[in-house]
């Protein structure tokens, strides 16, 4: 899929290539970097596609949101060097395939009580178009994490695209790596008070009751409406008396069969449900028999895509079904997607697993692209929040982007990697008043764990802002610099719903 991408920009370059050529520009000089005409000739097609392209003000019919985890700008850049190098390429020159598109923008990620977001206030900000307070999803920053009666009290809820969507009759879906209950997905469909109480065994034992994650996607108003919802999390499903499919024990106190119950509830909203649990499941489910479905593939997060097995389904697979079902409706859907495990490997600086699963994010907006009208579909793609990972030093082109820079060693006389974290569990503790000698280590572990300058268990998030991509109806919104909870309202603006000003009124 990604060399397809690199066709099409080796395609283009040829058109700018033709287009010149009555000024003397030799074809084979395309791609020699060091003759002047191959940035001339490169830099033009870019300026006259750009001036040549109209701007696209029509009603987004469908809206898809891409949401990579964690996926920094950093990240970004280092994976498309990872992606260059796995197909014969320096990399540095490439462009994931959302990178092609036209209008970017930055989005300022920081939520109401804290300068670095999490998942939950962050989701809440580009999903319902207000920002909250850390740790909770869904209500407003007057709800502080844990405050179970400011849950209760309905004044503080927030709906956003999912809302929105399924108001003015569109079809809905949220797709995940992770749990689907986990915080970024929950943004889209529930209120909690804390992103952690995603099954009632997670509720404070004492006090006020609290409806979990997982009822409210079966029972809530928006989560019952959700057409296409597929990701991990299984275990939040099931009573803890009752075994799974492959024999794990599920999460819940109160003995609720949330699936069982899902299948009754949507058969009774007069659609044709189905529960799926394995890859091949969710690859032959007829799109003609069923219009809803809810795959759970693991009991927890869904594998990373690096150590996945056969009966693991893609991100790009999820992406395709979903779209598959979700396009049947002739009003239009609202997709939501999201690449999760970008950021626990992250948090992990396990930047190798980091970089594959934004590759596995790119493929699946590659695999919708082949899919949709983008002439009537706005895509988006953005991230919700930075993390710590650097990449720096002055390598050589080309050098192995998880591998040593190469330029020379550090002030100590030792080698240092491309990648490093500012903080995390890659620490590395001095020996004899050195720093740890990085040659020793095996670096090209799956598992290996980048080095960072501070030690803490968990790697935490970066506070810079993100980068914003879209394309299709009204992606022109989407430049400049602006706060996160800018997005679900210009998307809603393009697409027609939700209650704020919409290119229809
Ligand atoms: C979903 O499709 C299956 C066949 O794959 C069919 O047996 C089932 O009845 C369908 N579900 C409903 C509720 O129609
Ligand atoms: C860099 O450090 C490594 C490990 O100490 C050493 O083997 C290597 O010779 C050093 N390289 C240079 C250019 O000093
Ligand atoms: C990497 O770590 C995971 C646990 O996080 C483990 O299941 C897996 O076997 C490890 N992979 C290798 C190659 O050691
Ligand atoms: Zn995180």
């Amino acid at each position: 899929m990604f060399l397809r991408t690199l066709l099409v920009i080796a395609v283009c370059v040829n058109v700018g290539g033709r287009s010149l050529k009555n000024k003397g520009a030799p074809q084979r000089l395309l791609f020699d970097e060091k003759n002047k005409d191959h940035w001339n000739i490169q830099a033009q097609w870019v300026l006259r596609s750009k001036v040549a392209a109209p701007l696209n003000k029509k009603v987004a019919k469908n809206v898809i949101l891409f949401l990579g985890d964690g996926m920094s700008i950093t990240t970004l850049a280092a994976t498309r060097v990872y992606l260059g190098q796995q197909h014969g390429h320096n990399g540095e020159e490439l462009k994931l395939s959302f990178e092609t598109f036209p209008y970017t923008g930055l989005a300022k990620t920081y939520c109401v009580d804290h300068n670095v977001a999490d998942s939950a206030c962050s989701g809440t900000a580009y999903l319902t178009g207000i920002k909250a307070n850390s740790g909770t999803v869904g209500l407003s920053a007057a709800v502080k994490r844990g405050d179970c009666e400011g849950q209760r009290n309905g004044a503080h809820s927030v709906t956003g695209l999912m809302d929105w969507a399924q108001r003015a009759g569109k079809s809905t879906g949220v797709v995940t790596t992770t749990r689907v209950t986990h915080a970024t997905p929950a943004a889209s469909y529930a209120h909690s008070a804390d992103r952690r109480w995603e099954a009632d065994t997670d509720l404070p034992k004492k006090g006020l009751h609290c409806d979990d994650i997982a009822l409210q996607l079966v029972r809530g108003r928006v989560g019952s409406k959700i057409d296409v919802v597929l990701g991990g999390g299984r275990k939040n499903f099931f009573p803890k008396s009752q075994r799974d499919v492959e024999g794990h024990n599920g999460y819940r106190s109160d003995g609720a069969d949330l699936v069982r119950e899902w299948l009754v509830k949507k058969t009774s909203m007069g659609a044709l449900p189905k529960y799926v649990y394995t890859r091949q499941q969710l690859l032959e489910l007829d799109v003609e028999e069923n219009n809803s479905v809810l795959g759970l593939f693991a009991p927890d997060h869904m594998p990373y895509s690096l150590e996945a097995e056969d009966d693991d389904p893609s991100l790009s697979e999820m992406t395709q079904k979903a779209i598959e079902i979700l396009s049947a409706n002739k009003n239009g859907f609202f997709l939501f997607v999201e690449g999760g495990r970008i950021d626990t490997a992250h948090h992990e600086t396990k930047a190798r697993k980091a970089l594959d699963e934004t590759a596995e994010m790119a493929k699946a907006v590659e695999a919708a692209l082949r899919m949709v009208d983008i002439e009537e579909t706005l895509i988006v793609v953005t991230s919700d929040h930075s993390h710590t990972m650097t990449y720096s030093g002055y390598s050589k082109r080309g050098t192995d982007i998880l591998g040593f820079s190469n330029k020379m060693n550090a002030s100590d006389n030792l080698p240092y990697t491309t990648l490093s974290y500012a903080n995390g569990p890659g620490y590395k503790p001095h020996e004899q008043f050195r720093r740890h000698n990085l040659m020793l280590d095996d670096i090209n572990h799956l598992n290996y764990t980048y080095p960072s300058l501070v030690p803490i268990v968990r790697e935490t998030h970066g506070g810079e802002d993100v980068a914003v991509f879209a394309k299709g109806p009204w992606s022109h919104l989407f430049t400049g610099n602006y706060e996160q909870n800018y997005l679900p309202h210009a998307m809603a603006f393009a697409a027609c719903i939700g209650p704020g000003l919409t290119t229809c009124k």
